[in-house]
């Protein structure tokens, strides 16, 4: 599908939400998950993650996932990576589009990824160099833009210094990230409106987790300020292993129903996608968490 846009929704599920699942699902599955999402219009499906499989075990199989990707045309299938391992892990199984992540908490980067910021930012810039000089797209995130769960208060100038970082050594955007999910609107529109005084906001996105049910507030908020990339995960899947408590991401459909409203734009099949997230919720073993995939299926009952 190739409509005019008004906003470009990520969807993170098969990542970020099958990531922190309890049940892990097979390979075949998260190939279903993908193509589906693919075929309810998302534009953009981060597809599965390259590191440690002893750190993550759940995307254990990033290798057979990638390479048994079934591309639909003008869709984009980024992966996350870590390192220069998972780079060139992520480049034999065919990837083309990368995404590296750091935060702006060194102690959550201490638990996350066993180094800080610094170390971080020195370990990445390589692998953004390697991947763009290979024509690969790149995007950033950041994580704990909003709040640490190991050291509490996050500065907003530390979000911008890292947001300006990943952009200088070559990511095309970079993801803000709200990890545990504590940010409340006006707290997450200043924080983006900061990146947004240093980089173009077409070069930014946002990423709410929904802990504290604010995401979608949250994600309101910063398209007033002007934000057009939003991350959300098909039924609300995931969350972060390595920050405890931390719910999954908005939901997908709850985003799209919301964007609709507001008459924007963003090429999904709002439906296709709700019959996604009952089928994937029931493969993680769990109920959808997501508004809209309760309400119809009460309307369904009824
Ligand atoms: P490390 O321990 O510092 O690295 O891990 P190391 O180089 O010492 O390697 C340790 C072992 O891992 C070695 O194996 C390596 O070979 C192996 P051993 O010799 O002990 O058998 N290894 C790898 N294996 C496969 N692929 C690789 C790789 N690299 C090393 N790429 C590392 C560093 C970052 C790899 C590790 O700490 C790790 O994998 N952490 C997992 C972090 C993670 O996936 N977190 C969740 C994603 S981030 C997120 O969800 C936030 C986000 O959604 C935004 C938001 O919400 O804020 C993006
Ligand atoms: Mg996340």
């Amino acid at each position: 599908m190739t409509a005019a846009r008004d906003v470009t929704v990520v969807e993170v599920g098969p990542r970020d939400g099958l990531q922190a699942e309890t049940r892990t699902v097979p390979a075949a599955v998260k190939l279903r998950l993908i193509s589906q999402l693919a075929d309810c219009g998302l534009p953009v499906v981060e597809a599965t993650s390259f590191v440690s499989a002893e750190r993550v075990p759940q995307l254990a199989d990033a290798d057979t996932v990638m390479q048994g990707l079934e591309r639909r045309a003008g869709v984009r299938y980024p992966v996350l990576v870590p390192n220069q391992r998972g780079f060139e892990r992520a480049v034999a199984a065919g990837a083309r589009e990368i995404a590296v992540f750091t935060a702006a908490s060194d102690a959550f980067n201490r638990k996350n990824i066993n180094c800080d910021i610094a170390e971080s930012l020195a370990r990445l810039r390589p692998v953004v160099q390697a991947a763009r000089a290979q024509q690969l797209w790149v995007r950033g995130y950041v994580s704990c833009v909003l709040g640490c769960p190991y050291q509490g208060r996050v500065e907003v100038r530390e979000v911008v210094r890292v947001t300006r970082a990943l952009l200088d050594m070559g990511c095309e955007e970079v993801s803000l990230g709200d990890t545990i999910g504590v940010g409340t609107p006006h707290a997450a529109r200043e924080m983006l409106n900061a990146c947004a005084a240093e980089a173009p906001l077409s070069s930014l996105a946002v990423h709410f987790h929904d802990t504290y049910g604010q995401a979608l507030a949250n994600v309101y908020a910063c398209l007033e300020a002007g934000v057009r990339t939003v991350d959300a995960s098909v039924a609300g899947l995931g969350g972060c292993p390595y920050a405890p408590g931390a719910s999954g991401n908005l939901a997908t459909e709850d985003l799209i129903y919301m964007l609709d409203g507001l008459g924007l734009k963003s090429g999904v099949d709002l439906d296709a996608l709700i019959a996604t997230a009952r089928w994937i919720s029931a493969e993680v073993g769990r109920a959808p968490v997501s508004r809209l995939a309760q309400i119809k299926k009460r309307l369904a009952r009824s």
